[in-house]
Parts: C-alpha cells; sequence; structure tokens
C-alpha cells in the first residue's frame, strides 16, 4: 500500500479524502492557491509523519488547533502560507517533532478571532478589557522535546519576551532560524541548555545598539553557521567573534562594519564561507588571511577597500591561495595593476573585481585559472592588449564580463578558444572593425554584449542561428551594414534585443513574439511599418514591452494594428517619415507608459480612444500636423502625464480647462500651434511644477523593465536619450505656450509655478500688465528662462522682477 503521496492540482477547500489515505505517513500539497480552510477530516491520517503545507495560501486562518492532535508528525512545514493570529498551543502535543517550519505567515497577532471580520478596523483601543485577549507566549514550543529545526521567521512575537528561555529547553535544538522579527535586543541566559545547536540565524533583525556579543551565544562552542546579515550591526559587537573557532559559515553582509578587519579574524580557522559583504571596510593588514587555509568563499563587495590590497589577499599564504574558490570584490575602490600573481588563485572558481578603479593590462596569468568559471572585471580602468595567450587554460570560463574597460582584444581570425561561453560582456573594448570569427563556436551563448567595439562589417549570415538561443543581445553603437533577415527566430524565454546606432538598412525586421524589448533605433532602416505591426502570432500574444524604431526613415501610415501587442510599455517611433493619423487601436494599450511620435508627418485628430491609455507618464506627438482641439478627455483620463508634449503641429481652438487636473504635469508644451483663448487660471495648480526637484529619478522612469541584471548596459543603451531626459525630464520643469493666438493677461496665479525651470509666453496676443507677484517665481532660485516677448502687454515693469536672480535668458516686451 502506497505510504507516501504527493497531492496537488486540487483546487476547493476540502484537501483530503481521509478514507483513502488513513494510513499514509506523508503529505505534500505543493503551491497552489488553497484559500480555505484545512478541513478536520485530516485528522484521521493518525500516522501522518510529515505534512508539508508550505506556499500555499490560506486566506489569515489560524492554524487549525487539531493540527496539534497528529501525533505523528515528525516534520511540519507551514512557511509563507498566509496563516494569522495566535499559533495553537496544542501544537506543544507534537511531542514527536523535529523539523517545525512556520515562517513567513502573519502570525502571533494578538487580535482575537471575533474582530479579524472588521477589515476596515484602523484602531482597536481594548485598554482595561485585556483579560480576554490572550498574550503570546511560547511555552508551548517547550514541550517539543524532540525538536532539531525551528524557523520562527517573520513570526510577530511582539509580546513573546521569553522566547530565548522556551528555546533553552528544547536541548536537542540543531538549526534555529528567528530572521526578520525587528529584534532590537538579544536576552541573556545564565545558563545554555541548548549547546548542540549548529545553525542560527539571527538576519534581518536590528542589533545596531548591541555593544556585544552575549555570553551566551559565544559559549555555543559547536556552532557550525552564523547568520547576522541586515542587523545594522556595529564594529564593537565584532571583537567578540573571534574566538568562536568552530564556524564553518559566518555571514556579516549588510551591517556597518568600519575601518581595518581585524587580525584576529585569523582565529576563525575552521571557516568555509565568509560574507563581510556592504559595510564600509577599508582594508586589513599584511598577515591577516593566512591562517585561513579551509576558506572556500569570502566576499567583501560592496565596501571601501582601497588602493592595492588584492596584492596582500595574494601574498598571504599558500595554503589560503590554494584553498580559495570564490572571491568577490566588486564596487570597492582597488587601484593599480591586476598583480601577475592572480594565476596562482589556482582552484578559483569566481573571481569578481567589477566596478573598481583597476588600472593597466590583464596580467597573462590570468589564463592559468583553468578552474575559474566566472571572470568579472566590467568598469574597471584596464588597458592594453588581450590576445589568445590570456585565455590559454580557461577551459571552464562560462562568463566573460569584462566591458567598459580600455581592452583591445587581438586574436587569430581562426581562433578556436578553450572556453564555451554563456555570456560574453565586452561593450567598449576595440574588436573591429571584422565580425570577432570566434563567437561562431560559442554555441551556448545567453547573453553577448558587443556595443561600441568598433565593428563596422556586415553581420555573418551564421550570426542570427548562434544568436537565436540568446536572451541578451546588444550590438548598439557600432557601424554595423547589410540587411536583417526577414524574420528573427529568436527560442529563448523574453529576449532583449538592442541593435541601437548602427547602419543597418533594407526594410523592417520582424522578431518572433517572444521578443520583450527592441531597440532598432538611428538605423538606416526604410519603408513601411505594417508588416511589422500587423504581424499576427499564431496561438499566442507579443510580448513585447519596449519598441524603439525611431531615427530611422520608416514611411507610410501607422497601420491600426496596435490591439496585436497588449503589453507595450513604451513606443518611440519618431523622428521618421510616416504618415496619416494615429491609429484608434492605440487605445488598447493600458499599459503604455510613453508614446513618442515625434518629429513625423502625421495628420488628423487625436484619437479619443488615446483616453483609454490611462497609465500615460510621457505622450510627444510634437512636431507633426495634427489638428482638432486638444481632447477635453487628456485631462480626465491621463492623470498620470508627467510630460504632454504637443508643440509644432495645427491644433487650434482654446486650452481645455481639464489638463488643470494633470497635477503631475512637469513639462508642458503647446508652442507653435494655432491655439487662441486665455490661458487658465488653474495652470497655476500644476503641482509639481510649484517644488523644487534636486533629482527625480529617472530610474522610476524604466520601472516596468526590470533589466537591471544588465544594470549599465540598459544605460548604455538609453544613453541616446538619457542625455535628452537628464535635460528635459530629469531637471527641466517648463511650461511653453510660445507662437500661438492666446489672449487676455497673464494668470497670476502662474506666478504659483515657482519650481519652474522655462517659462515662455512669447508670441501670443497676450494684453494687460506683468503679474505684481512675478518675483516670486525667483523663491527657489531655479527659474532660468522668462520670455514674455511680441505680445500686447504695457504698464510698468515690476519692481519684483529684481528677485529673479537666477535668470540667465529674460525677454519681455519688443
Ligand atoms: C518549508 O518549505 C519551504 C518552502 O517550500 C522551504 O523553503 C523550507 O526549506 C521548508 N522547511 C523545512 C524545514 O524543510
Ligand atoms: C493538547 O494540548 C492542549 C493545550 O495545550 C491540551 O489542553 C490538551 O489536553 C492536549 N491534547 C492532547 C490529546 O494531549
Ligand atoms: C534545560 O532543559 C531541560 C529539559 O528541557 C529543562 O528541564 C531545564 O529547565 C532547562 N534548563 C534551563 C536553564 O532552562
Ligand atoms: C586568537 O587566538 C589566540 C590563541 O589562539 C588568542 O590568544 C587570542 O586572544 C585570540 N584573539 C581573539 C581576538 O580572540
Ligand atoms: C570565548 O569568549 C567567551 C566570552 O568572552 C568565553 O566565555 C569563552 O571561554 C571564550 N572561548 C574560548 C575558546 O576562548
Ligand atoms: C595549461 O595547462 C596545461 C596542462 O594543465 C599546462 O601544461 C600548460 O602549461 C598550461 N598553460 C598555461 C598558459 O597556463
Ligand atoms: C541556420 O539554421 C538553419 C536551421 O537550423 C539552417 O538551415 C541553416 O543552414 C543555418 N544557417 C547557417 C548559416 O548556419
Ligand atoms: C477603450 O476602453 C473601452 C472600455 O474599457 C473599450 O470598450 C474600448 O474597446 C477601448 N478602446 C480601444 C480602442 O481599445
Amino acid at each position: 500500500m502506497a505510504r507516501r503521496i504527493v497531492i496537488g492540482g486540487l483546487e476547493s477547500s476540502v484537501i483530503i479524502q481521509p478514507d483513502m489515505l488513513s494510513s499514509l505517513t506523508l503529505v505534500i500539497i505543493p503551491i497552489m492557491n488553497l484559500g480555505g480552510k484545512i478541513s478536520p477530516s485530516l485528522l484521521e491520517l493518525k500516522q501522518l509523519k510529515y505534512l508539508d503545507l508550505s506556499g500555499n495560501y490560506f486566506g489569515g486562518n489560524q492554524i487549525p488547533e487539531f493540527v496539534g492532535s497528529l501525533k505523528s508528525l515528525k516534520y511540519l512545514n507551514l512557511s509563507d502560507a498566509g496563516f494569522g493570529m495566535m499559533i495553537p498551543r496544542q501544537l506543544g502535543n507534537l511531542s514527536r517533532l523535529s523539523y517545525l517550519d512556520l515562517s513567513r505567515n502573519d502570525l502571533g497577532g494578538t487580535i482575537p478571532h471575533q474582530f479579524s471580520n472588521l477589515t476596515k478596523l484602523i484602531q482597536l483601543d481594548l485598554g482595561g478589557y485585556n483579560n480576554g485577549l490572550e498574550v503570546d507566549n511560547l511555552q508551548w514550543l517547550s514541550r517539543l522535546s524532540s525538536l532539531n529545526y525551528l524557523d520562527m521567521s517573520l513570526v510577530n512575537l511582539a509580546m513573546a519576551t521569553d522566547w530565548l528561555q522556551v528555546i533553552n529547553m528544547l536541548p536537542s535544538l540543531l538549526d534555529f532560524h528567528l530572521s526578520h522579527r525587528e529584534l532590537s535586543n538579544i536576552p541573556i541566559l545564565h545558563l545554555v541548555n541548548f549547546t548542540s545547536l549548529s545553525n542560527l540565524d539571527l538576519s534581518n533583525n536590528n542589533f545596531n545598539s548591541l555593544r556585544r556579543i552575549p555570553n551566551w551565544l559565544l559559549s555555543l562552542q559547536g556552532l557550525v553557521s552564523l547568520d547576522l546579515r541586515y542587523n545594522s550591526i556595529q564594529d564593537p559587537f565584532l571583537d567578540s567573534l573571534w574566538n568562536m573557532s568552530s564556524l564553518r559559515i559566518l555571514r556579516l553582509s549588510r551591517n556597518q562594519f568600519q575601518g581595518m578587519i581585524s587580525d584576529a579574524i585569523g582565529n576563525l580557522t575552521s571557516l568555509t564561507d565568509l560574507d563581510m559583504s556592504g559595510n564600509q571596510l577599508e582594508g586589513w593588514k599584511r598577515r591577516t588571511w593566512e591562517n585561513l587555509c579551509n576558506l572556500k568563499q569570502l566576499d567583501l563587495s560592496h565596501n571601501n577597500f582601497k588602493g592595492e590590497i588584492l596584492g596582500l589577499l595574494i601574498n598571504s599564504s599558500q595554503c589560503f591561495m590554494d584553498s580559495l574558490v570564490s572571491l568577490d570584490l566588486e564596487s570597492n575602490q582597488l587601484s593599480g595593476h591586476l598583480p601577475n600573481e592572480v594565476g596562482n588563485f589556482k582552484n578559483l572558481k569566481f573571481l569578481s573585481l567589477r566596478t573598481n578603479s583597476l588600472s593597466g593590462p590583464i596580467p597573462k596569468s590570468l589564463g592559468h585559472l583553468s578552474n575559474l568559471e566566472e571572470l568579472h572585471v566590467s568598469q574597471n580602468s584596464l588597458k592594453g592588449v588581450v590576445s589568445e595567450i590570456h585565455f590559454a587554460n580557461l577551459t571552464s570560463l562560462k562568463i566573460l564580463d569584462a566591458s567598459s574597460n580600455s581592452l583591445d582584444l587581438k586574436v587569430n581570425s581562426n581562433w578556436d578558444p578553450p572556453f564555451r561561453l554563456q555570456i560574453i560582456f565586452l561593450r567598449s573594448w576595440k574588436i573591429g572593425p571584422k565580425f570577432p570569427m570566434w563567437l561562431q563556436t560559442q554555441k551556448g551563448l545567453e547573453a553577448l554584449d558587443l556595443s561600441d567595439t568598433g565593428i563596422s562589417e556586415v553581420l555573418p549570415t551564421w550570426f542570427w542561428n548562434l544568436s537565436s538561443h540568446i536572451s541578451y543581445l546588444n550590438i548598439s553603437c557600432n557601424q554595423i551594414i547589410g540587411e536583417i533577415p526577414g524574420l528573427v527566430k529568436m527560442e529563448s524565454f523574453c529576449p532583449i534585443i538592442f541593435l541601437r546606432s548602427n547602419r543597418f538598412s533594407g526594410p523592417l525586421p520582424s522578431f518572433s513574439s517572444n521578443v520583450t524589448a527592441l531597440d532598432l533605433s538611428n538605423n538606416y532602416f526604410s519603408g513601411s511599418i505594417s508588416h511589422f505591426l500587423c504581424r499576427k502570432v499564431e496561438g499566442s500574444v507579443n510580448k513585447l514591452e519596449y519598441l524603439n524604431l525611431s531615427g530611422n526613415t520608416l514611411s507610410g501610415g501607422i497601420p491600426n494594428c496596435w490591439m496585436n501587442w497588449p503589453l507595450l510599455v513604451l513606443i518611440n517611433l519618431g523622428n521618421n517619415n510616416l504618415t496619416g493619423n494615429i491609429p484608434r487601436s492605440i487605445g488598447s494599450l493600458t499599459q503604455l507608459l510613453s508614446l513618442y511620435l515625434r518629429n513625423n508627418n502625421l495628420f488628423g485628430e487625436i484619437p479619443s480612444s488615446l483616453r483609454n491609455c490611462t497609465s500615460l507618464n510621457v505622450l510627444d506627438l510634437g512636431e507633426n500636423e495634427l489638428f482638432g482641439r486638444i481632447p477635453q478627455g487628456m485631462g480626465l483620463d491621463l492623470s498620470d502625464l508627467w510630460v504632454l508634449d504637443l508643440r509644432s503641429n495645427r491644433f487650434n481652438g482654446s486650452i481645455p480647462l481639464e489638463l488643470c487636473q494633470l497635477v503631475s504635469l512637469q513639462i508642458l508644451d503647446l508652442a507653435d500651434n494655432n491655439l487662441s483663448g486665455t490661458i487658465p487660471h488653474c495652470f497655476g495648480d500644476f503641482s509639481v511644477m510649484a517644488e523644487k526637484h534636486d533629482t527625480i529619478d529617472i530610474s522610476y522612469y524604466y520601472s516596468s523593465f526590470y533589466y537591471s541584471d544588465f544594470g549599465d548596459e540598459v544605460w548604455c543603451m538609453l544613453r541616446g536619450r538619457k542625455a535628452k531626459y537628464s535635460s528635459t525630464l530629469r531637471l527641466v520643469t517648463s511650461m511653453d505656450l510660445s507662437n500661438n493666438c492666446l489672449s487676455g493677461e497673464i494668470p497670476k496665479e502662474l506666478t504659483r509655478l515657482i519650481g519652474l525651470m522655462s517659462l515662455n509666453l512669447s508670441r501670443n496676443h497676450l494684453t494687460g500688465k506683468i503679474p505684481e507677484e512675478i518675483g516670486d517665481m525667483g523663491k527657489l532660485g531655479v527659474l532660468e528662462i522668462l520670455d514674455f516677448s511680441v505680445n500686447n502687454l504695457s504698464g510698468v515693469i515690476p519692481q519684483g522682477m529684481a528677485s529673479l536672480t537666477s535668470l540667465n535668458f529674460l525677454k519681455l516686451v519688443i
């Protein structure tokens, strides 16, 4: 008879038919949305030893008390299962339990059950009525005398100050996790009972005021692994750590350690894994590491290590060098040359020196590291020629991440490299003019960045075959010529393709529907975009989120096919020769954040369906032949707009008052149209223009692109646009209504917009005086451009003008 079963695919709240399963010893219910309650029929499973409900969602319900009656249970995993409220004491009856995982629930709340339906309650005051309230108390735990493993991470034990005393009643505890508890103190304990504890995880608490490690912890001489990450711990705490000589794994990342690493760390001779990343450490002394002859993983990334400290590491001791498998020094301030002895770390599999200031050539000895799988040296100032010798014995290399150095790759055209790489990042190397033929041997490529490498040839025919499995491809900023075959098939999951700023020509190629980001901008693609946009995909949808075709010579109309691209977040078709109307189907793009159609020959009215694009932040339709009124709906429905640019079109009629509801507007450019009527007084209500902005985090703007893994690579591709935005989005707040037929007075409410950097009302028919309050606009010292020229203004220039000290352009009346 089956005694172990894994149940999957259940959707109802009745989980188990007990008659069938009464002899079961193991139940795993893998992740699904169980939602409801656990049926007490589970009780029939008297012999159940193993119950895993982790990863489900029980809607904030309490863990049923009857679970405490499953007497045979040895393993109970309720992690991340959406349980709430009090932990039932009955769990204390599970005397055979050796694994208990309660982590990542919303357990431990002290609000009694009868209040749990009051979902709108904000504050509950039961002062003087506490008798009915159960106060958290973990005494039940102390009865679990067989417990080996206990994970109470993220359990809210606010009232349970007795946790350590309770743990002390569990002599067989080996593994204890109490992460994410917001503890600020570790209680004192005089006599330690759980001396066999070998793994202790107190990460993600808040021990910043703790001066030293409590004695009871130091006396755990059998402790093998200690995790104190993310605790804001400061230096004095460290000093008492160095005599825990049995430690093999010590994780201290993301605390506040400063200055030199103490030599005493050399006392931890059993260490195999040391993580001190994300502190403010600055260095170490010569002999610091020499006794750490078992250390395999050393992570010192994201600190302030300076100078030629890598050399000190290399000169430590032979046994240290021989032992090390992984060395991470990313994001420090290392400088000087890469020492030749780096080749002596003969067992190294992972080496990261990314984002430092290393200079000089790559030493040939690097080519000896036959075990090396990952080499990260991007973003340094390395210089010189790299040839076959540097890679001679790198037979295990999988990741070569060396972008943004001044390196020059000189290899034979028939070079057959000893490695088969998955990731190649060589941005800004000197590789061209020829396309590197050796790439043809790299059949397992997943990511390739050869942007800005001076390649000026046609792509070889094998290239698109090779790249069909790639998920990140960037060959931007070269001079690559030729056409791209009609339909490029990419087989990987959600590939990203950047071919911008080359000299590709011919008709626009199509890519398979799994592509998520496509940048073909600044090339010489020509002809219609119809086949591209209207291509239907059988049985699926186009996954594209980011589409940049700007800066080509595309012509013809924009076909009414946007409904084929429901996930689009950014569209840039600017700087082409497109003509015709903006098609109605644009309204099907409800995720769209940015739409740029600037500098084409589009005509007709703005389609009313644009109201559907309620997520829009940037709408740039400037420099076209669009006409008609500015739709009122734009103000009503596009309330997240930051940038509204309709400049240089043929819009007429008055400015709709509804635009005043665009409270996030930062740039409003309606210049160079035929708008008439008065400037709305409520333009003074644009609150973002009335505040000071040092930096608006532009990364938010790209928040829908989670390409952060490629961080600066994405910045490279955004480089052209970044430059544009750094002067328009990030810093600039501006209002330009110039060159229209606007009449009436300048509303004095405009002077409230003290965060504006530029205000241009010139070339209209404005009359009356310049508002007295104009001087207010100098309050934040950001106003640089003020242009009221070519109007019919009269009267004296207001006194307040004198306080506009930040102005560097002022034009009032001619
Ligand atoms: C409990 O389940 C979670 C998620 O499935 C898993 O990560 C965790 O390791 C399990 N706990 C134990 C003690 O096995
Ligand atoms: C289980 O625990 C509860 C509360 O701790 C206790 O009242 C009850 O008698 C126990 N049940 C059994 C069957 O031991
Ligand atoms: C140590 O554990 C035993 C067994 O659980 C218990 O009886 C005793 O009280 C504990 N000692 C302390 C100091 O907590
Ligand atoms: C390191 O160990 C030595 C002896 O093994 C001891 O004398 C010294 O005090 C220890 N240093 C620290 C900081 O614990
Ligand atoms: C480590 O330090 C603690 C506290 O100072 C002390 O009780 C313990 O005996 C020391 N252990 C060793 C092995 O030196
Ligand atoms: C490469 O490895 C082979 C065999 O392990 C060795 O003989 C040779 O000297 C190595 N060459 C380099 C450049 O490290
Ligand atoms: C590319 O792959 C296709 C299909 O696998 C094959 O027919 C073609 O010959 C390959 N082209 C080159 C240049 O390798
Ligand atoms: C705009 O939204 C409405 C309501 O959600 C929908 O019926 C309509 O089809 C959408 N318009 C377009 C052009 O997709």
